[in-house]
């Protein structure tokens, strides 16, 4: 089985070039689901036919999946009462601070929700009902900050979990005979309203680890790189480049393997004319930082095609123009590009360089980027806001990984 993340700013082509993805796929006769876990859908009109909350054959070994979040709330909490308590707390929860009944519900599908809940539906395919039904799953993810945050989230919910989860519950083993004891007594205001507050259940506590176990899960198979691959889509604007080198850092920070960027919509030379002159040669320049920025990961690359990609022929288009020949399950790099990890107190950012005429190290600090220059190779990477607050305490090169060690915080 093989899972591809398709990834990027809002409108440079993931839909596109994820749906030409699975049809090429399909052709080669793997069976191929596409699912989008963007909110705001646009496979259907991708192929041009309505997909919906199960996988639909669109194309012979294609099948395309477009959730709709309250069919999955609806299914999840209400008919199989699997998490029916928690909805039950959750909206006696909000009935306690003030929440209208219509509105308790929709705290369920607040922004985000419906994202995460898309991702962990993955699960479905690689263990749950679909299991063995598909060999190569392709996601169109959501645009760049939000699916960012939802596949951070894995890491940041095993934060809570570990470091608040048991001192929460502890709390209110305490505290729940303690509110019942006292909720006789004559309290003023406030506090007479304190003890009002809905307890959580240990059912609700059992829905809570249950939920963090699937992100757990979904997340070790979203960063296992024998499996998965994120291919990150850009256009060669600087705004676009700028949002994507962020999303490269934070990709690279949480352990997804980034195996491609897929360069979009690149103006051709002929029949552009001198209207688009400028941006011809705008677009030249992107290019070269691009290949500075993402180096050494392979970078494909596809027209501005003559019209919009609707439709199998348009979709085989792209395809030809993105993949040309090659198979498009491969993983077109194999290790990760930047990992960062902690030694003795120590954050070290460990560089993949690709093997080509070793020379003089120099590294170079500005702000937040760091520009290392190894014989002609040049990096420009961007840190993560944690790390570009601190000193660079030493570098070494080390086969083809250079480690840049930086030091501790000042206290
Ligand atoms: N290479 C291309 N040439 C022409 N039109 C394109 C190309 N790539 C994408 N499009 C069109 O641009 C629009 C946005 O593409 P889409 O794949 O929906 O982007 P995203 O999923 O990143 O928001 C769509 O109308 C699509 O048909
Ligand atoms: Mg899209």
């Amino acid at each position: 089985m093989r899972v591809v993340l398709y990834t990027g700013k809002g409108g440079v082509g993931k839909t596109s070039i994820a749906a030409s993805h699975a049809l090429r796929s399909a052709g080669q006769g793997l069976r191929t689901v596409i699912l989008s876990t963007d909110s705001a859908h646009s496979l259907s009109d991708c192929f041009d036919l309505g997909l919906g909350n199960e996988p639909r054959l669109i194309a012979p070994n294609l099948w395309g999946q477009e959730l709709n979040i309250y069919q999955e709330i609806d299914k999840r909490f209400y008919q199989e009462r699997r998490w029916g308590e928690a909805a039950d707390y959750l909206r006696e929860l909000a009935r306690w601070l003030g929440m209208e009944e219509v509105v308790a519900e929709e705290v369920m599908v607040l922004p985000g929700v419906e994202e995460v809940s898309n991702l962990l539906y993955i699960r479905n395919y690689t263990e749950g009902v679909y299991k063995g039904n598909y060999d190569v799953i392709v996601v169109d993810c959501a645009p760049t900050g939000e699916t960012l945050r939802l596949l951070s989230l894995p890491e940041t919910f095993r934060w809570w979990m570990e470091k608040v989860y048991p001192f929460f519950k502890r709390a209110t083993l305490w505290s729940r005979p303690v509110l019942k004891s006292t909720s006789h007594l004559p309290l003023p205001g406030e506090a007479k309203r304190f003890t009002k507050l809905p307890l959580p259940s240990d059912e609700v506590f059992r829905v809570g680890e249950e939920i963090f176990e699937e992100f757990r899960r979904v997340a070790s198979l979203l960063t296992d790189p024998r499996l998965t691959s994120v291919r990150l889509v850009l256009t060669p604007e600087k705004m676009v480049i700028d949002e994507s080198r962020r999303t490269f850092t934070y990709l690279n920070l949480y352990g997804y393997l980034v195996d491609a960027i897929i360069l979009n919509r690149l103006i051709p030379q002929e029949g552009s004319g001198e209207y688009f002159r400028r941006w011809r040669e705008n677009q030249e320049v992107n290019v070269q930082k691009i290949g500075e920025y993402f180096s050494p990961l392979p970078i494909l690359s596809s027209h501005l095609l003559p019209c919009e990609v609707v439709g199998k022929e348009m979709i085989e288009m792209l395809g030809r123009e993105v993949f040309s020949e090659l198979d498009p399950d491969q993983f077109f790099f194999q290790r990760k590009t930047q990992e960062i990890y902690k030694l003795d107190g120590y954050y070290t950012l460990s560089l993949t360089l690709p093997l080509v005429d070793r020379g003089n190290l120099s590294l170079k600090r500005d702000g937040e980027e760091i520009i290392a220059q190894v014989g002609c190779i040049r990096r420009n990477i961007l840190l993560p806001a944690f790390l570009s607050s601190l000193e660079i305490e030493n570098a070494r090169l080390d086969g083809d990984r250079l480690d840049i060690k930086f030091k501790r915080r000042q206290k």
